[in-house]
């Protein structure tokens, strides 16, 4: 089992204090290696910022620093190469590379851990992981707006009905629709870059929780890594882990958004809608059922939004209780972490997938208009325009329906214009245009409504803000 035991030669790196060491089940229990390998560049840019500094603050020899520093970045190639592999028995990825440091250079690697603990180091790490790992995540967000809103400026004119309670309430645009999806994800992007923007100082230099006594130089390092300057308090520096609540909560709502929009698109692929029908290959067969064509690339990503809601709560509970400044539980954020942001970052591209390759049946959306009176607020709009206090407009909409239904009809526009004025003799003959789904669509043309040019302007307004 990969991680089970400390390897032969791999250090431990407080091995001087304690002089029995935990059994390999217990030593592999508390090991993060498996999980915290992914940092591993990050570790050695760190250190080498580290030893850089160290050497011109006096610390320790220029020319010792140098050595760190050239070594660390052959350690860094080796890897890359695949001439070095991480030791999965370390303890973690810190002790690795110092291991690794200390077995090719002697005293020299015994000397980069001047002035920084662990606990500052996995911090920095982290951090400096997700200023690469968050913008990936931001890519796919602003390829899926973009796909998104390509396919809403190609429907903008495409009627469909829109729904409430998942009944048929008022005809909508399929651009009005995908529009609303993507405003969400617009959101969800502009969260990812809030805390990106947050998280955006570095933690190296707060030591196990107070500092050092040795004159490091904070400013430099975090410039050195491309940080916009040290964190303010090292106690909060090792201790917090907001940042990662921060980008858990973005993936989790993002993944929300995601799985409602996968939502629809199962009830829109069935036989009962057949709204929208789905590219073969990103469809699955039944291993029974010779007939089926299952939409699991959609419902696995709805799937797929439960992790990383229990992988935000994992996190909120973590936290919670801890007393300031580290502790060992920390150690747990990372599986969390990095789990939802691949998650958010495969269902995306998947998602994209599965849109692009679809194709939308726009008879049959624009059959559903149809039977479910749809054009009933129009029609009480219709009077309301006419003077009609709404209130009352309603109750004349809602008898009118009231008579299709008792005489099996399947729409307002179905009586002639004698009998809707036994409703109301505000009725008029353009109530059959008036209440045609595309005049209801295009009626609603103000700020927000699905009326195709409003819906190009909220497309405009979209793409202006991803491009900024
Ligand atoms: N693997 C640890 C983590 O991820 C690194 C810090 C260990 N610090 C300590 N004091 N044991 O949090």
């Amino acid at each position: 089992m990969p991680g089970s035991t400390p390897s032969k030669g791999t250090a431990i790196l407080w091995s001087g204090r304690l002089e029995e060491k935990p059994a390999p089940q217990a030593f592999a229990f508390q090991s993060s290696i498996m999980v915290d390998k992914r940092l591993v560049f990050e570790d050695i840019q760190g250190s080498r910022a580290h030893a850089v500094m160290l050497g011109k603050q006096g610390i320790i020899p220029q020319d010792t620093a140098a050595a760190l520093d050239a070594e660390l970045a052959r350690i860094a190639q080796d890897l890359e190469s695949g001439s070095l592999l991480v030791d999965l028995g370390a303890e973690d990825i810190h002790s690795f590379i110092e291991g690794v440091l200390t077995s090719r250079l002697g005293d020299a690697g015994r000397m980069v851990h001047a002035g920084r603990s662990r606990n500052d180091q996995v911090a920095t790490d982290l951090r400096l992981y997700l200023k690469h790992r968050v913008p990936d995540v931001c890519g796919e967000l602003r390829e899926t707006i973009q796909a998104l809103l390509d396919h809403a400026e190609t429907y903008a004119d495409a009627l469909m009905p829109g729904y409430t309670h998942l009944q048929r309430a008022q005809p909508i645009t399929l651009g009005h629709h995908l529009v609303a999806w993507c405003t969400g994800l617009v959101r969800d992007l502009g969260r990812f870059t809030d805390a990106l923007a947050r998280l955006d100082t570095c933690p190296l230099g707060a030591g196990a929780l107070a500092g050092s006594g040795l004159p490091l130089d904070r400013e430099a390092t975090a410039q050195a890594l491309g940080f916009s300057g040290p964190t303010l308090n090292s106690m909060d520096s090792v201790a917090d882990r907001d940042f990662a609540l921060e980008l858990a909560g973005a993936a989790a709502i993002t993944m929300t958004h995601l799985s409602r929009f996968c939502e629809d698109i199962v009830i829109w692929a069935s036989e009962e809608f057949k709204f929208i029908t789905l590219a073969e290959s990103w469809s699955t067969g039944s291993s029974i059922m010779p007939q089926k064509q299952n939409p699991d690339f959609a419902e696995l990503i709805r799937g797929k939004a439960g992790r990383t809601a229990g992988n935000l709560v994992c996190l909120l509970t973590l936290l919670k209780g801890l007393p300031y400044a580290y502790d060992k539980d920390l150690q747990e954020d990372k599986e969390a972490l990095f789990d939802s942001l691949d998650t958010v970052c495969t269902c995306l591209s998947m998602f994209r997938g599965m849109l692009c390759t679809a194709s939308f049946n726009q008879e049959r959306m624009e059959g559903a208009l149809i039977g479910g009176f749809l054009e009933a607020t129009d029609a009480a709009e219709y009077l309301v325009r006419k003077g009609l206090p709404f209130r009352s407009a309603h109750e004349v909409a809602a008898l009118v329906v009231r008579d299709c239904i008792a005489h099996g009809q399947r729409s307002i526009t179905d009586r002639t214009l004698e009998e809707l004025k036994k409703r109301s003799l505000l009725f008029e003959a353009d109530i059959y245009h008036a209440l045609s789904p595309g005049a209801c669509v295009k009626a609603r043309n103000g700020a927000g409504g699905p009326a195709p040019e409003e819906v190009r302007r909220q497309i405009g307004v979209l793409r202006a803000h991803i491009h900024r």
